[in-house]
C-alpha cells in the first residue's frame, strides 16, 4: 500500500482544526458508541492521530489491552503523551495495557485476534484497491464476534444537503492534499466496503446535519441491521 502522506506536519494542530471546524461533532461522534466496547477487550485502533480520544476510552470502558498503531510518528508521540498526562492527572483510574507502534495495518501484530477495532476519519483517506486491502487486512486481525467502531464523513442522499456538503469535502481534501498530502477522491462507499468483508451496521447515527455519521460494525452473519438515527 502506498504511503505517500505525512500527518507530521500538521499533527500539532490538527486536533484545533478538527474541533472548530465542525463545531466539536468529529469528536461527539467519535465518542458516541464507545459504551459498546465490552469489558476486557482487546482493542486495536488505527490511526487515531494525537490519541485524544483514549482518556474518553479509559473512562467509559474496561478494555484489557489496546494496540495504537498510527502512521505519523509525531502524532504517535503526542498520544503517548496524552496517555502520561491522564495518568498523572487520575493516578488511581486503573487503564489498559498500551502498545504503541509507529506503522499502519501491516505492522498490527499477529500474536492474538482482536474484539474491537476502532478507525476514525482514516477509511476516507484510501479508495479503490488499497481500500479493500486495508479493510481486508483489519478484518483477518478481528475474531468472529468483533466490533468495529467506524466514524467518518459521509453525503446525505438528500440534495439539499449534498449542495453545501460536496463543496465542503472538497476544501477538505484539498487541504490535506497540501498540507499532509492525501490524494483528492470521492468519498467511498463505506457501507459496500464493509458489506463485501461480510461486516453489517447495528448502530448509526449521524452529527452535523448528517455529514459525519458513526456507526458500530458487526460480522455476526444473522446481525438485524439497524436504521441510522438522525443527527445527534
Ligand atoms: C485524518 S487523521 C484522523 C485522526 C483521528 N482519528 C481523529 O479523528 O482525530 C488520520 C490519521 O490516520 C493516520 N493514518 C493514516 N493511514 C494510516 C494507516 N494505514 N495506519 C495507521 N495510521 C494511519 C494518519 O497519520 C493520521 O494521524
Amino acid at each position: 500500500m502506498k504511503s505517500c502522506f505525512s500527518y507530521d506536519r500538521i499533527a500539532s494542530v490538527y486536533d484545533l482544526l478538527s474541533y472548530f471546524a465542525f463545531f466539536g461533532r468529529i469528536q461527539q461522534a467519535q465518542r458516541y458508541y464507545l459504551s459498546q466496547i465490552p469489558d476486557g477487550s482487546n482493542v486495536l485502533f488505527l490511526g487515531g492521530g494525537t490519541g485524544w480520544l483514549l482518556p474518553d476510552l479509559f473512562l467509559s470502558s474496561h478494555s484489557r489491552h489496546i494496540t495504537y498503531i498510527e502512521a505519523s510518528a509525531n502524532m504517535l508521540l503526542k498520544a503517548q503523551n496524552t496517555v502520561l498526562r491522564f495518568q498523572r492527572q487520575h493516578p488511581n483510574t486503573p487503564i489498559p495495557s498500551i502498545t504503541f507502534i509507529y506503522g499502519t495495518e501491516q505492522q498490527i501484530p499477529f500474536s492474538s485476534k482482536y474484539d474491537v477495532a476502532i478507525t476514525n476519519f482514516l477509511l476516507d483517506m484510501y479508495s479503490g484497491s488499497d481500500l479493500l486491502t486495508l479493510v481486508n487486512r483489519i478484518s483477518k486481525h478481528l475474531t468472529d464476534e468483533a466490533i468495529w467502531l467506524f466514524s467518518d464523513f459521509h453525503l446525505s442522499e438528500h440534495p439539499r444537503q449534498r449542495i453545501w456538503q460536496k463543496p465542503l469535502l472538497s476544501l477538505m481534501y484539498y487541504f490535506f492534499h497540501l498540507t499532509a498530502g492525501i490524494a483528492i477522491q470521492p468519498l467511498p462507499d463505506f457501507a459496500d466496503v464493509f458489506g463485501r468483508f461480510g461486516w453489517r451496521s447495528t448502530h448509526g447515527s449521524t452529527f452535523y446535519q448528517g455529514f459525519i455519521r458513526s456507526q458500530v460494525y458487526r460480522r455476526t452473519k444473522d446481525v438485524i441491521p439497524d436504521a441510522v438515527a438522525e443527527d445527534r
